[in-house]
């Protein structure tokens, strides 16, 4: 993890990010109707739209194009331009796993990386995870074992247990546990959802309900 001087307050925490670009809480200034360092108590819309730039993703099979700031975290576009409300806000800090989704495969929390990071990638969704071979059937196991309770958890756990059965059909409490490493429950479902992600690993290798 770099952490950058202070002087950059719009990237305070950045790491590498898996598939390539910019990964950090994108809470950039802008886009939230800051100007620079200032609050703006109206959000000089001309400014702001200058600032667009167009950019073009798969969001659960479809090809989609957004103009946006290329500072917007992904979690904005998906849910206020691309209508996919199934990716949760929690945290905004990267921190919680609510937001979480699958860029090129890859478990991502969607409030900790920029639009422009991803220009170019697929992206699956909760809404996408019934077209999903494997996410269909992590999906039917969180049913079968009704492993929520709010349920405000539930997507983001979904989307990091399907990246970990699509590289992995076997795998151990290890590896379990680390995709799950990132996801707060708050309540307290752990169980059951540890009882989901075995009923799935049973389905994705056998096809069979345990
Ligand atoms: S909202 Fe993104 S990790 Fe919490
Ligand atoms: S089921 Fe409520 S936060 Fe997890």
């Amino acid at each position: 993890m770099r952490v950058l001087p202070n002087k950059n307050r719009h990237y305070l925490h950045q790491i590498d990010c898996p598939v390539g670009g910019t990964v950090g809480p994108a809470r950039e200034g802008k886009v939230l109707g800051l100007v620079g360092e200032r609050m703006s108590a109206k959000p000089n819309h001309s400014l702001i739209h200058m600032m667009n730039t167009s950019f073009e993703l798969t969001v659960n099979g479809r090809a989609r194009q957004v103009q946006v700031d290329p500072a917007t975290p992904l979690l904005y576009v998906l849910r206020n331009d691309l209508e996919q409300k199934g990716t949760r806000f929690g945290c905004g800090t990267g921190a919680c796993g609510a937001c979480t989704v699958l860029v090129d495969g890859h478990a991502l929390q969607s409030c900790d990386v920029t639009i422009e990071a991803v220009a170019g990638r697929t992206v699956l969704t909760t809404e996408g995870l019934a077209d999903d071979p494997v996410g269909a059937m992590v999906r039917q196991a969180f049913i079968a074992e009704q492993a929520a309770q709010c349920g405000y958890c539930i997507n983001g756990i979904l989307l990091s247990v399907t990246a970990l059965l699509t590289r992995d059909t076997t795998p151990g409490r290890e590896q379990i546990n680390e995709a799950l490493n990132r996801h707060l429950c708050r309540c307290g479902t752990h169980v059951r959802i540890l009882r989901a992600v075995h009923h799935a690993m049973a389905l994705v290798n056998t096809g069979v309900r345990p």
